[in-house]
This record gives C-alpha cells, structure tokens and sequence, in this order.
C-alpha cells in the first residue's frame, strides 16, 4: 500500500502537523467522502425516498448506492438487509430492545465487551433477559472451552465483540457462529474495531446481526450499520417508528413495511450516508487485505519502538500480530490521561486515554485504564518515531 500517496487523500495532513493515532474513536476522511457530503449539500440537498421532484429522485437514487457499497464492503448480498444507523451503539441497541427476547432467555458476552454491547444487555434484565459472559483471559483470546459450557438451552443469542477496542484481539468468530448455532443461538457481532480493519464477510460467517460503525472506517461522524439475515429482520420490532416506516395508518393501526425502511424512521442523514457510500467505495479499491496487512505491519513496529522504553507494560498478546491495529499501554503509576496530555503537547501526537467505554473489564483486572495508540491506512512509520520519541521525551523528564 502506497501510504504517500493515501496521504494525500487526507486533506488534514495539508492542515496540520500531527499524529493522529485515536483511529479506534473515529477516522478522518478522504477527500473523496468530503466531496461526496459537498455534493449533496450544494447539487442536491433534499429529501430521499418521499418527495419525487428531480432532486429527491437524486438522493434516493445517491442513498441506494450507498446502501449497495456498504453492503458489498461487508459481503451482503442484499442491501436491503442494510440499515443505516447512527453509531453502532444503535445497531447494537436495535437488536437488543427490538428482537423477541423473552424473560428467562440467556444472552451470551465477552468479559472485554464495549459498554455498547453491555449495557443494552444489563437493561433487558427488567424484562427476565439474563447476560452471561466468557474470559478472554490475561491475553484477551477467547476460550473455546469455556464458550462451548456457556451455551446451556436457554442461550438465545450470542453477542459478542468481534475485534476488541482495548487490546485489539479477534475472537474466531467463525468458530462462535458454528458453536452457536449447533446450540440453536442466534450471533451478534460487534464489529466496530473489526469491519474498518479486516475483511468482513457476513454471509460466509453465516452471522445472523453485524453492528458496526461507519466513523470508524473514513465515513462521515455519527454513522453507523446494521446488517442482519431477512428471518432476523422480519422478527425484528422496530425501537423507533413513525414517518417512512409504514405503509398506510390509519387512527388505530398501521402496518410497518418491510426493511430498511421499517427500521429507518424520520428524515435521514443523507450527506453520511452518501459519505459512508464514498468511504466504502474508497476501501475496497485498496482492499481490505491491504488494510490488514498494513495495520499488523505499523502494530509490529510500533510495539517494538515501545516495548523496551522504561516503565511500559504493553497490554494483550505479545505478538503484535493477534492486536490489529491497536497498541494499549501504561508507563509505570502514571495516570493514562495524563500521558495522553504529555504526548498531545510534547509532538502532537493524538492518542486516547483512560477506561475506553470498558469499566467492567479495567476493574476485573485491578488496571485504572490506558494509553491507545490506534492506527489506520494513512499512518507511517514516521508516525511511530514520532509517538516513540514523545514517550521517551517524557519518560526522561520524569526520571523514570
Ligand atoms: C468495540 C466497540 N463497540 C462499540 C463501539 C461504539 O461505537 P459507536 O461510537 O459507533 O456507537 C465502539 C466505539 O469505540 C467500540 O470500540
């Protein structure tokens, strides 16, 4: 992968002299996405799927591509098993508050779950739906093991992170589908950390919801995704309803009509999803394999410019090949945000700090957080000199 040449697709490496490492929070943008928002905004900034003057023609017509490239980007078949979300908490909530969980149903987690595919969960114990979760482990690797005794009968859905966003491990989610399934368990993956840095093929997975986010992966802020097989969606309830989601009311009842629109209710954001169109487009024409490859490329060296400063504890598997494209850390008893402070104003160098959304599994494992450092497509190895430098500028200053 040419990583020159991406840059300068990036009109804020024209603007600023940083190094933006908080990927795993949200992407920047290419100027592809950019013009593709400016184009609705200034050429067509109307309303899809309603109106049927020449320009809401235009942006239904501009939306469905949108639908069909993100769909391809994630292997489905059939866009209209794509709905377009904000984030993917709302995908993951959708599914959770929407699908027919009944009181006594057991859905199974991840002890290293986001709060997004946590906290839905914790709220459906009001209602008899009890959450169970399985070890990672120090490592943060799934034990098949322990899984296979968690589907016990009751199991109803298996909802698990599919890349985590604090040590960057990759459950064998084939493996999670297969087993889940034998067990008559619906799959739930979050893919927020997945889908912007591996490829995703949902119908080979055989999974039966993908949530993910499209900020995560170059698309517009605050957009996101859920893909979900046709018998999922036609079970589905929709958490939010009103105008566009229904055929024809009347005082005392309605009929929903089939998805996406079922699940699309209200006016859309049409530039972010025209934008999340653009953005898929964008990484499939440099493949997700690449995207892989090079993120695994930047981890491994990151990892070793760090490794050995004094006082680091690089957190997950040692082989930086199981993290993807995140690198969590802490150096000796500093308060992560504190380092994150430290190396924002030492070089610029833009990292997140803190529980990551992730309270249950810091506090399990005895750690006050961490420094992420998260890369994507258009960092370089420049990038990690400069982020190792900063550390080390800063382990000195305090003696360490
Ligand atoms: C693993 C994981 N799941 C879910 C989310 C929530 O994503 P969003 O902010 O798009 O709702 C995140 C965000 O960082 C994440 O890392």
């Amino acid at each position: 992968m040419d990583v020159q040449r991406i840059r300068d697709d990036f009109p804020f490496y024209s603007i600023h002299d940083l190094v933006y490492l908080d990927n795993a929070c949200q992407t920047l943008r290419p100027v592809q996405v950019i013009e593709a928002m400016d184009g609705y905004y200034q050429e067509y900034p109307a309303c899809g799927g309603r109106s049927v003057h020449r320009l809401a023609t235009r942006v239904s017509i501009a939306m469905e591509r949108a639908r069909e490239s993100v769909s391809r980007l994630v292997g489905n078949g059939d866009p209209d098993q794509l709905i377009f979300t904000k984030n993917c908490t709302e995908s993951l909530n959708m599914v959770s508050k929407g699908y027919p969980l009944s009181r006594g149903d057991v859905v199974v987690t991840t002890d290293i779950e986001h709060n997004s595919n946590c906290v839905p969960w914790l709220q459906m114990a009001d209602r008899g739906v009890r959450k169970r979760h399985v070890s990672t482990g120090e490592d943060g690797l799934l034990d098949l093991e322990a899984f296979k005794e968690a589907m016990t009968p009751e199991v109803r859905m298996v909802s698990m992170v599919h890349t985590n966003n604090i040590l960057g491990t990759t459950i064998p989610a084939r493996d999670v589908v297969e087993i889940a399934h034998d067990n008559g368990s619906l799959v739930m993956l979050d893919g927020a950390q997945a889908a912007p840095h591996i490829p995703v093929d949902v119908e080979s997975l055989d999974v039966d919801f993908y949530a993910f986010s499209l900020h995560k992966m170059l698309g517009p802020s605050g957009m996101g995704a859920l893909y979900a097989k046709e018998a999922c969606l036609e079970s589905m309830e929709p958490i939010i309803a009103g105008g566009g989601t229904v055929g024809m009311t009347s005082y005392d009842d309605m009929q929903l009509l089939p998805s996406p629109d079922k699940f699309e209710a209200g006016l859309h954001n049409y530039a972010g999803i025209i934008g999340s169109g653009a953005a898929a487009e964008y990484l499939m024409a440099l493949g997700m394999d690449q995207v892989r490859e090079h993120d695994i490329a930047l981890n491994r060296y990151l990892s070793s410019l760090l490794r050995d400063l004094p006082g680091v504890r690089i957190l997950g598997p040692e082989d930086p090949g199981l993290r993807s494209s995140i690198l969590s850390f802490n150096v000796g008893g500093l308060n992560p945000h504190d380092v994150a402070m430290a190396l924002d104003e030492i070089d610029g160098v833009l990292v997140r700090s803190g529980y990551h959304c992730c309270h249950a599994y810091f506090n399990a494992h005895g750690i006050k957080g961490s420094v992420r450092a998260s890369t994507y497509l258009y960092n370089d190895r420049r990038d990690c000199e400069r982020m190792a430098q900063a550390l080390r500028t800063l382990i000195a200053k305090l003696g360490k």
